[in-house]
C-alpha cells in the first residue's frame, strides 16, 4: 500500500494496535475485568442476517475477534489509518444502494442492494485473508459465490475479465478528497477466478450485516488473494475482453500485480513476503502459498511464471 512510514520498514514490522490491545486485555483479564468474550462478539445493535447456513470451505481455525475486524481496516475511501474506516465511514449511505452489471453480458442491468442479497441462499465462509502489508485474520464471511451472480447474467464470449468499482462519491467518502489513488478504486479478476466457488460476494460477517468500514453494503472477498483485491462497497461491475488496469497497478505497477495471488516467494519490491503476523498474536507465522488454498485454485495457475505474473 502507500506507507508513509520511514525508510521503508514494512508495516509488518512495527507493533501494531493490536498488539497492544491484546497485550492490554492479558493485564485487564489478569486484573479480573472479562473483557475478552466481549471483546470478541458483535456490537449490541448489529443487524443480525437470518437463515445463514454453514458454507462449503470453511476453516475450523480461530477467528479473529470481532472488533480487531471492524476496527483495523484497509479502506482508503475513508482515510489511510487503520482506525480511520471504523471512526469515519458512518457518513456512507448503505441504502437505497444499487450494483450495476455492464460489458459482455447477456443480461446487463442493475440490481438493487435488497435483491441482490436475495439471489443465493447466505453462507458462512470463515476465510484466511492476508493484507499484502504482512498481516493476516481469520474472518466469518457471509455471502454467497459470486458465480451466482454472474451465471444469471449469462457472460458472452468476449468475456474474459471482470473489473469491481467502488462507489465515487466524496460527499460520503471523505478520504476521496485526497489523491492517494486515482479513485474510484477498482478491482480485477480473470473470469475463472470470478467464477471460482471459493470467490464470495460478502454481504455481512460474524452473522451480522457488514459494517461499513468493511465494505458494506456489499464486496468482494477473494481468500487466496492479497486483500486489495477484495474491493468493498462495490456499486460496478463489468465485464471485459482486456485485463483491467486496477487502482493499485495504475498508483505503483511495479508493486502490485494484475494477479496477486498470496505467494512467499515473490517478495513486495519493500519488504519481504514470506511472514505474517496473524492480528491478536504475538509471533509471526510462515506465509502459505495460496494464503493455503492452493489445493483449491493451483490449477487456474497451472503453465504460468507466477514471478512474472504476480
Ligand atoms: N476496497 C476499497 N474500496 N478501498 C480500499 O482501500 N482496501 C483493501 C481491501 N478492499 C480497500 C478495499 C485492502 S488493502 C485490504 S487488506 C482489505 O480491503 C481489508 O479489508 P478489511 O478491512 O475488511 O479487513
Amino acid at each position: 500500500m502507500l506507507i508513509r512510514t520511514p525508510d521503508d520498514i514494512p508495516p509488518s514490522e512495527i507493533t501494531p494496535p493490536d498488539v497492544y490491545r491484546e497485550r492490554r486485555r492479558f493485564m485487564q483479564s489478569l486484573g479480573g475485568l472479562a473483557l475478552g468474550a466481549a471483546l470478541g462478539a458483535p456490537a449490541a445493535g448489529a443487524q443480525s442476517l437470518p437463515g445463514v447456513r454453514r458454507g462449503a470451505m470453511t476453516l475450523d481455525e480461530a477467528q479473529t475477534p470481532y472488533r480487531d475486524v471492524t476496527t483495523y481496516n484497509n479502506f482508503y475511501e475513508f482515510g489511510t489509518g487503520k482506525a480511520d474506516p471504523a471512526r469515519y465511514a458512518g457518513s456512507l449511505k448503505t441504502r437505497p444502494w444499487t450494483v450495476a452489471i455492464e460489458g459482455a453480458v447477456k443480461k446487463p442491468g442493475v440490481f438493487d442492494i435488497d435483491t441482490l442479497l436475495k439471489l443465493a441462499p447466505l453462507e458462512e465462509r470463515v476465510y484466511r485473508m492476508r493484507c499484502v502489508e504482512g498481516w493476516s485474520m481469520v474472518i466469518p464471511w457471509v455471502g454467497y459465490p459470486l458465480n451466482a451472480l454472474i451465471r444469471q447474467v449469462e457472460p458472452t464470449g468476449n468475456a474474459r475479465y471482470v473489473e469491481f468499482h467502488t462507489l465515487h462519491d466524496p460527499a460520503q467518502m471523505p478520504g476521496q478528497r485526497a489523491r492517494v489513488l486515482d479513485w474510484p478504486y477498482v478491482e480485477g479478476l480473470r473470469l475463472d477466478e470470478a467464477m471460482h466457488p471459493l470467490t464470495l460476494l460478502a454481504v455481512g460477517l460474524y452473522g451480522e450485516v457488514l459494517p461499513r468500514q468493511n465494505g458494506a453494503p456489499v464486496r468482494l472477498v477473494v481468500p487466496w488473494k492479497y486483500g486489495f483485491k477484495s474491493a468493498k462497497s462495490i456499486v460496478r461491475i463489468r465485464f471485459v475482453e482486456k485485463q483491467p488496469i486496477t487502482a493499485w497497478m495504475a498508483a505503483a505497477p511495479r508493486e502490485y500485480g494484475f494477479y496477486s495471488n498470496v505467494n512467499p516467494n515473490v517478495d513486495h519490491p519493500r519488504w519481504s513476503q514470506a511472514r505474517e503476523r496473524r492480528i491478536g498474536e504475538f509471533r509471526k507465522r510462515d506465509t502459505l502459498m495460496f494464503n493455503g488454498y492452493g489445493e483449491q485454485v493451483a490449477s487456474l495457475y497451472r503453465g504460468m511464471d507466477l514471478k512474472t505474473y504476480f
